[in-house]
């Protein structure tokens, strides 16, 4: 139940990388035939993803991660545009390896917005237009929030940017979306998008950076021998790749019946959970399907998170993240948590293999775990 954290890798993408880390190890930028076979893999892969987003092999760029993909398209963008503009739009919401990044820009003269959120984790699309600016170079707005599960209406976001400056890039960190809430790539005037392999049952430390035509020009900001066309040298992770476009592949094949099947489950479990008294579910009822935010009163995360873990259930405490921080969470302070209500917060996040037996069994832990806590605190 902690899917948003990371997921299991899937069996075919652990026998696919399996095969390339014992038989087809070569280095795609060897000129020999072993060489040669493991550039076919990552060729394949991007055949795979340009497919899912609707676009050219060379906007793919592969990364360590969706924190390297968020800070590629930021510091990258900051490398470039610099002369053109110092003002970066985002929002309160936004994942530490989005906020990190534009903090450090912030420390050296950069100007950085960060938007509000409404009750439900929504950003104002009319406050983000009266905020851009001439001098705006980059929005960077995620697409399905770590904490809660908003979904933020990218196409809209774009052309609401588009509009206002033509010039300005928009990212997207689509960590939390990718392989599991789909949109039209196409028309949506996204300049960046983030996406990471081990949300969506594919190896850790692999992930991707979309970048659009007029974006893939941005600076560099790991240099080296020159690979993938010089946005981001290093060796070619080709087990990593591989074993992600498979995990995707097996995503978008069914994205439609496995966000069904989510909304199902995540519907029951809110139904449920919530007739004990003094339990709710935050972000309203649109976000993501696999995420489950639940503030239980009375009860610190931390104490309900173990009391799970004791039955074999494991959820996060607000957010995996953040949670070895001692500092409250932005999410649930940006939608109006009170302090008592954001320390007492629970993240349940579902994967496509997650079913409604175990989603009874939860329920079940809970009915039997809060009402011992809450005695246990009255004490
Ligand atoms: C919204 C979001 N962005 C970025 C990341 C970082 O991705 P990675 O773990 O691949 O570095 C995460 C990870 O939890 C995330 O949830």
């Amino acid at each position: 139940m902690d899917n948003s954290a990371t997921t299991r890798t899937d069996d075919a993408v652990v026998e696919l990388m399996d095969r390339i880390y014992r038989e087809d190890y070569g280095n795609p930028s060897s000129l020999h035939k072993i060489g040669y076979r493991a550039e076919q893999y990552v060729n394949d892969a991007l055949d795979t993803f340009s497919s899912i987003l609707q676009c050219k092999r060379k906007n793919i760029v592969f990364t360590s991660g969706g924190t390297e993909s968020n800070n590629t398209a930021i510091l990258g963008t900051a490398l470039f545009k610099e002369s053109r503009g110092k003002h970066i739009i985002t929002s309160v919401t936004e994942h530490p390896s989005v906020l990190e990044p534009v903090r450090t820009l912030e420390k050296r003269g950069w100007e950085v917005e960060f938007l509000n959120v409404d009750s439900e984790g929504h950003v104002d699309p009319d406050e983000l237009r009266s905020k851009i600016r001439k001098d705006t170079v980059l929005v960077s707005l995620m697409h399905v929030n770590n904490e809660i599960g908003t979904i933020t209406p990218v196409s809209e976001i774009g052309r609401v940017i588009r509009e206002a400056n033509p010039e300005c890039f928009f990212h997207v960190d689509d960590v939390q979306g990718f392989g599991k809430i789909g949109f039209k790539m196409k028309d949506s005037n996204i300049d960046f998008l983030s996406a990471s392999a081990h949300k969506i049952h594919g190896p850790k430390g692999s992930g991707l950076l979309y970048m659009s035509d007029r974006a893939s020009h941005i600076s560099p900001y790991i240099m080296g021998g020159g690979q993938q066309g010089g946005i981001r040298s290093g060796t070619i992770n080709v087990p990593g790749i591989a074993g992600f476009a498979k995990a995707a592949e097996l995503m978008y094949k069914d994205i439609e019946d496995n966000f069904t099947r989510a909304k199902d489950i995540r519907e029951h479990f809110v139904t449920e959970a919530e007739k004990t008294e003094g339990v709710r579910a935050n972000g309203g009822t649109e976000g993501s399907p696999y995420i489950l935010s639940l503030s239980v009163r009375g009860i610190r995360a931390e104490v309900l998170l173990h009391a799970l873990e004791e039955k074999g259930v494991y959820v996060s405490a607000g957010s995996a993240c953040s949670s070895h921080k001692k500092k409250l969470s932005d999410t649930l302070k940006g939608i109006g948590l009170s302090d008592d209500e954001a320390e007492s917060t629970v993240r349940f996040s579902f994967s496509v293999h997650t079913d409604k037996r175990q989603a009874d069994y939860c329920i079940e832990c809970l009915n039997a775990v809060i009402p011992e806590l809450r005695k246990f605190r009255r004490r």
